[in-house]
């Protein structure tokens, strides 16, 4: 019998997600079907109850519902509790598993898909909302040499670095919050923008200055060109959007139901050139 599975959103109709499964399904012989759930925003828990009681085996879920999915769950992988939001749930007969593969996603296309080990690199992080919670810990586990989390509002940052030290330990020691306007000489190799702002044709208030010499810019948001994509081609930096780490994720969550691990490259490829 075919498995079934969906990511769950709102809005969702924008979704790639289910073209990437199939295209993972399609390629991997597994045989799954996967389709994307609306749910009102106050109607969460029963939609995922009511896929669960059809047999549903999985979910990924998107904006606005990572926290509440993260309640949700029974039981919780350790990096959904460092996040304190899930992406990935696993819908088992007594009792709903909750995951996060956004930051593993985010680091594979960073280091497998952009060549950007980041051993050793000073890397800044804007944004201290859920798509930096969900990143911060991968981030660390990478050993670099810095990691500077930087906010409009510095409060937000600060607590987020205090959630990661509790969690984390010594291994958190090198984080440290900023305000942008506290940028200003510092320089770093990896800028990633998990702020939203791009969403609105906005950025953060960051220098130019921030950009070392041969630095990657990395944008979260994909489909668009952002003023931070812009700023960071004008300093000269690498510059990359969130495509690759939306697949790298979803390819992470048909691992943790399937146990089977699918090519991502071609699938990003398709994406970008439309093809998919
Ligand atoms: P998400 O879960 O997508 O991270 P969020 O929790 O609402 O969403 O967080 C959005 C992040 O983008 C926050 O870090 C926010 O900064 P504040 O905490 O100061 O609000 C940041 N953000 C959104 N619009 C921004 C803008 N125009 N300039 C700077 N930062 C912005």
């Amino acid at each position: 019998m075919t498995d079934r599975y969906a990511v769950i959103g709102n809005p969702v109709a924008h979704s790639k997600s289910p073209l990437i499964h199939a295209r993972f399904a399609r390629d991997t012989g597994q045989d799954i079907a996967y389709e994307a759930v609306f749910s009102a925003l106050d109607d969460f828990e029963r939609v995922v109850e009511r896929f669960r009681a059809a047999g549903g085996r999985g979910m990924n879920v998107t904006l606005p519902f990572k926290h509440r999915a993260f309640a949700l769950c029974s039981v919780h992988s350790e990096r959904a509790q460092h996040a304190r939001a899930v992406n990935t749930l696993v819908l088992e007969p007594d009792a709903i598993r909750g995951d996060n593969t956004d930051g593993v996603g985010l680091v594979r296309d960073l280091a497998v898909n952009l060549g950007c080990a980041l051993s050793g690199k000073r890397i800044l992080l804007m944004g201290a909302g859920g798509a930096s919670y969900g990143v911060c810990g991968p981030l660390l586990d990478e050993g670099p040499a810095a990691l500077v989390v930087a906010n409009r509002t510095v409060s937000k940052a600060v607590e987020l670095c205090e959630h990661f030290r509790r969690v984390y330990g010594r291994a958190a020691a090198l984080l440290a919050p900023a305000g942008y306007d506290a940028l200003g000489g510092r320089a770093f190799d990896v800028v990633i923008n998990a702020t939203s702002a791009g969403l609105a044709g906005d950025m953060p208030a960051l220098p130019g200055s921030v950009f070392a010499e041969g630095a990657l810019g990395y944008e979260m948001l994909y489909g668009r060109t952002t003023p931070f994509m812009t700023l960071a081609a004008r300093a000269g930096a690498e510059c990359a959007d969130g495509l690759g780490m939306l697949v790298e994720q979803a390819a992470e969550s048909f691992f943790v139901w399937r146990g089977v691990r699918p090519q991502t490259r071609g699938v990003i490829a398709a994406l970008r050139a439309g093809r998919s």
